[in-house]
């Protein structure tokens, strides 16, 4: 799909569809501009015909009396809800409805003397556009059709280029992750998973070391190895670099869960729904798309990727309940639960990222508790965190995004939760209470004063039974936290 901005009058513009949008009850399409008695009529019908009710599409033809071919209204809901997530879910509606029309090209006026400024309008309209356009249908002989083309109608296009190459390279970072994300288990161990990060890194000129099983246990990997004991696809930690920073500035680490495929362990999970744990890699696949959108970018600081990655299975190898694993910290873990296997593996990797690199910040991406949709949902992600600072950050990030998320509280009580009779932790809390905070307790053991900020993505990182409908989330992982992060870092 290829997106350009032009300065032309929307009216003069040669397309087959001019897309214009409209506030509810409004009769005024944004940006539109004077149009032919004949055709404002049939336009103002179809404006009646959605009431520009969010969602809201309708199409009249022009009858060839102007050089656009089709004029399409994009009801954006009321003026108070409007917002940048409206255009992104609203823009991706419209091109949905191109495709399904076959057409290969159409166009979007960026209304000025808006709620939002058009310049912040632009990204939101490609975001929306190449988002809603993704599919995972690599496996399938049916695919879908083809993309159609996107000018974008600015009134003062300087900047507007610029805008959308940023925008485009933000979405494919995003449809990296999901591609990666959505990839079945039997075609993504870890050493699969390894291969893709080499593949970008040599791409994009990342650094890019991987860790295997024997140097993981000689190194005193104690969690990962553990994790990764009961599958024959072995463990690797995946490291990416992208050091564009001044030498001596301190990178932000990013660290993501990459559990291929989640069994449980010899605590085995029931069947239902176990196909969904293909989708435990999708931290890791955050953190990949990350580094990708990063060194595109170009940004101009040092970013470190860790992922560790392993498959939890039930065998004779197998780590066990009862179990002791010491951790890469040093600190003992006394297993009661082998499906609490995401908090092991990331206290390593934690842990490895902080005394590799002491950075200025690590922000950990994981699928890694139930208990955060029970509390939470489907739309938004849990944050834990240490340093308030670093999360007043993140959560601007996530109002500009809209890729949501709620803080919930950490302190000595909670990490109290996970302490051991007979270790220095436990890997699970007690009984069901605040699991995720559990989790983000156990953690936090490895990082110490490091501002750390924690993303619980379990419901958010593909789209569940919740999940609100968004036409930029087609069905599969959706690569929450890309986004988000990324505009965190261009923050710095
Ligand atoms: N990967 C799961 C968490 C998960 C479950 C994410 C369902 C998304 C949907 C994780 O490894 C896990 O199994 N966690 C356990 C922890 C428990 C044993 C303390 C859970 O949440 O049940
Ligand atoms: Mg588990
Ligand atoms: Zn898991």
């Amino acid at each position: 799909m290829k997106i350009r901005s032009e300065s032309a009058k929307p009216l003069k513009k040669k397309t087959s569809v001019l897309c214009a949008f409209v506030l509810e009850n409004s009769n005024e399409p944004l940006g539109l501009g004077k149009i032919n008695e004949k055709i404002n009529s049939s336009v103002k019908d179809a404006i009646k015909e959605t009431k520009g009710k969010i969602g809201g599409i309708s199409i009249v033809s022009t009858l060839g009396i102007i050089p656009p071919k089709n004029i399409l209204i994009a009801g954006l809901g009321p003026k108070n809800k409007l917002s940048t997530d409206v255009l992104r879910n609203v823009s991706g509606k419209i091109t949905q409805k191109i495709r399904s029309m076959g057409l290969p090209e159409f166009s979007i006026i960026v209304p000025s003397g808006f709620p939002i400024d058009s310049n912040s309008s632009i990204s939101p309209i490609v975001e929306g556009s190449i988002l809603s356009m993704y599919s995972f249908d690599s496996y399938k002989k049916e695919k879908s059709e083809k993309s159609p083309n996107l000018s974008i109608l600015v009134s003062n296009s300087q900047n507007a280029q610029k805008i959308i190459s940023k925008a485009e390279i933000v979405s494919q970072g995003v449809i990296y992750a999901r591609s990666i994300g959505n990839l079945p288990p039997n075609d993504c161990s870890p050493s699969r998973l390894a291969s893709f990060a080499n593949a970008i890194a040599t791409k994009n000129r990342l650094k890019c070391k991987i860790i295997s099983k024997d140097e993981l246990r000689k190194k005193g990997f104690g969690g990962i190895s553990a994790v990764g004991r009961g599958s024959k696809n072995e463990p690797k930690l995946i490291i990416l670099e992208h050091n564009k920073g001044k030498r001596n500035d301190k990178p932000v680490v990013l660290v993501g869960k990459a559990v291929t495929f989640d069994t449980g362990g010899i605590s085995l999970k029931p069947g239902d729904k176990m196909d969904e744990m293909k989708f435990d890699k999708c931290g890791g696949c955050t953190v990949l798309g990350i580094m990708k959108a990063v060194s595109e970018l170009k940004l101009q600081i040092n970013v470190v990727g860790i992922i560790p990655s392993v498959e939890n299975m039930p065998g004779s190898e197998s780590y066990r309940p009862g179990d002791i694993v010491r951790l890469y910290s040093g600190k003992t873990a006394e297993i009661l639960n082998t499906d609490a296997e995401g908090r092991l593996i990331l206290a390593d990797a934690l842990s490895y990222g902080i005394k590799q690199y002491s950075p200025k910040s690590i922000i950990d991406f994981a699928t890694l508790t139930g208990a955060c949709i029970v509390a939470l949902g489907n739309n938004v992600a849990a944050l834990v965190s240490n340093n308030q600072r670093l999360s007043e950050k993140i959560k601007k990030s996530s109002e500009k995004t809209s890729e949501e998320i709620w803080q919930l509280p950490i302190n000595d009580d909670y990490m109290d939760m996970i302490k051991s009779n007979v270790a220095d932790m436990r890997n699970i809390g007690m009984g069901r209470a605040a699991g995720t905070i559990t989790a983000a307790a156990f953690l936090a053991n490895a990082v110490d004063e490091t501002p750390w900020a924690h993303l619980d993505i379990a419901g958010t990182a593909w789209t569940q039974d919740a999940s609100k409908k968004k036409s930029y989330n087609p069905k599969g992982a959706t690569g929450f936290g890309v986004r988000l992060i990324l505009d965190y870092l261009s923050t710095l």
